[in-house]
């Protein structure tokens, strides 16, 4: 199959298996999001008078089965064709003719494989604050339905204070809202249009790019055709720093749960059939999600630095190595998403323990508690501190085990109502209704 640039001479199979390699499989990926582009792209061309209305019928016609192709997982990027632009447009001209040889105009596969990413990466986006949204709700019931049941704080991995499992959940539901600011940057980022800025340099015809920012639902567009294809390698870095931001907070939250799980801590515990053994030692119930998800979202908080790596001294313009930043990204949003719904899936599998408490050793987390008492009743702090510290040395310290913390923040006082609305706020933020109706108007 001739490539959409041969001429006369072919290119070197190693030549070509070398700069296509595993793309063919990732643009599978966008393939979708390649006809969306052209939808929009084709309707522009006529409404400027560089397609024929009926030229224009066909095109969408067909696109659109192609649409409906890709959806029923009815469509592949031939071996011996170069990518998912190619094969769309071999596709159409195939089955159209002329017509189909016509969609190109005012159109590189610069800004063409720009917007596809930039679709992807929103319906990637969006997946991400779907998932965490369910994550977040099952933290915040898990935390209100938990709200009195005390576990013990650490500072230096040595017990300090008390707290609950209330709190627990809760920190990392509010940790998800902060994250989601993240994302809700880079999804502004992602939501400007770059098509038709071409090969990064735009075109002697006159484009109505407002028109096509329209057609695809994007919020704006990038103004400069230089700064579009600058785009490339940008919005990978926002958005893997938003990635790298929820991963942090899984990995967190893994690394407790590995914790908590195990013996020496025995806070929490989870079903047999959600746990892992042993080929040798038959007592074993391993926390192998948790230790998979720490990994995973370890190694996702690697991708600004690899993103940053393979683009930091590329001058303006198009460089082909930009294709490989597919092969960071697409790979860690699967890893994210699937990651996202474990944790949740898990969650509704926990059960605490209701009497961590009970152990001698959970004495000293009260220590302040019965300075604050003697605070309260006339003593110095420091006095206090003191004469509690000798107690404690004395072996003379037997607390009654009761925290009635009610201010604002406070153990008895969680405040996930008010975080709850924080979460609401931004996940309104994303108006991910605007982008739906364009896009299904486009493909209707
Ligand atoms: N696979 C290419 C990429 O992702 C498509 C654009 C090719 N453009 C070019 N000028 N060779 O970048």
């Amino acid at each position: 199959m001739a490539k959409l640039w041969q001429k006369t001479t072919n290119v070197d199979k190693l030549v070509e298996n070398f700069t296509v390699s595993r793309d063919r499989e990732l643009d599978r990926q966008m393939a979708a999001f390649d006809v969306l582009g052209s939808l929009a792209h084709t309707r522009m061309l006529e409404s400027i008078g560089l397609m024929e209305k009926s030229d224009l019928e066909l095109v969408q016609r067909e696109l659109k089965l192609i649409y409906a192709d890709i959806e029923n997982d009815n469509f592949e990027i031939e071996a011996d064709v170069e990518d998912v632009h190619s094969q769309v447009e071999m596709l159409l001209t195939q089955r159209i003719g002329d017509a189909g040889k016509k969609i190109h105009s005012g159109r590189s596969r610069n800004d063409q494989v720009l917007v596809d990413l930039k679709l992807f990466f929103r319906s990637q986006l969006q997946q991400v604050v779907e998932e965490t949204q369910k994550l977040f709700n099952q933290l915040i019931s898990l935390s209100n339905e938990h709200k009195d049941v005390l576990l013990p704080g650490y500072t230096h991995l040595q017990v300090a204070m008390p707290s609950s499992f209330g709190l627990w959940f809760g920190a990392y539901a509010e940790a998800l809202v902060d994250d989601l600011e993240m994302v809700l940057a880079a999804w502004k980022i992602t939501n400007k249009n770059p098509l038709g800025s071409a090969a990064g340099y735009g075109s002697s015809f006159p484009l109505n790019r407002t028109l096509t920012t329209k057609l695809l639902g994007f919020e704006a567009l990038n103004y400069n055709v230089v700064y579009a294809q600058m785009g490339r390698g940008k919005t990978e870095r926002i958005i893997a720093q938003a990635i790298s931001a929820v991963a942090a907070t899984l990995a967190k939250m893994a690394m407790d749960q590995c914790l908590y799980l195990s013996q020496n801590f025995g806070f929490v515990s989870y079903p047999e059939n959600l746990t892992t053994g042993s080929s040798i030692m038959p007592h074993k119930k391993n926390p192998d999600v948790w230790e998979i998800m720490r990994g995973k979202c370890n190694r996702l908080q690697a991708l600004p630095n690899d993103v940053a790596m393979m683009t930091t001294n590329l001058p303006s313009g198009y460089h082909r190595e930009l294709q490989l930043l597919k092969e960071l990204l697409f790979p860690a949003f699967a890893d994210l998403n699937d990651c996202l719904h474990m944790a949740t899936f898990m969650l509704q599998n926990i059960s605490v323990n209701k009497n961590i408490l009970d152990d001698p050793k959970y004495a000293y987390l009260f220590s302040v508690e019965e300075v604050n008492k003697s605070v309260l009743n006339g003593t110095p702090f420091r006095d206090a501190y003191k004469q509690i510290g000798l107690d404690i040395e004395a072996g003379n310290f037997n607390p009654d085990k009761q925290v009635n913390h009610t201010h604002e923040g406070s153990i008895g006082n969680l405040q996930n109502e008010q975080i709850t609305a924080a979460m609401g706020d931004v996940v309104d933020s994303f108006n991910f209704k605007k982008v739906e109706e364009a896009i299904s108007w486009l493909v209707k």
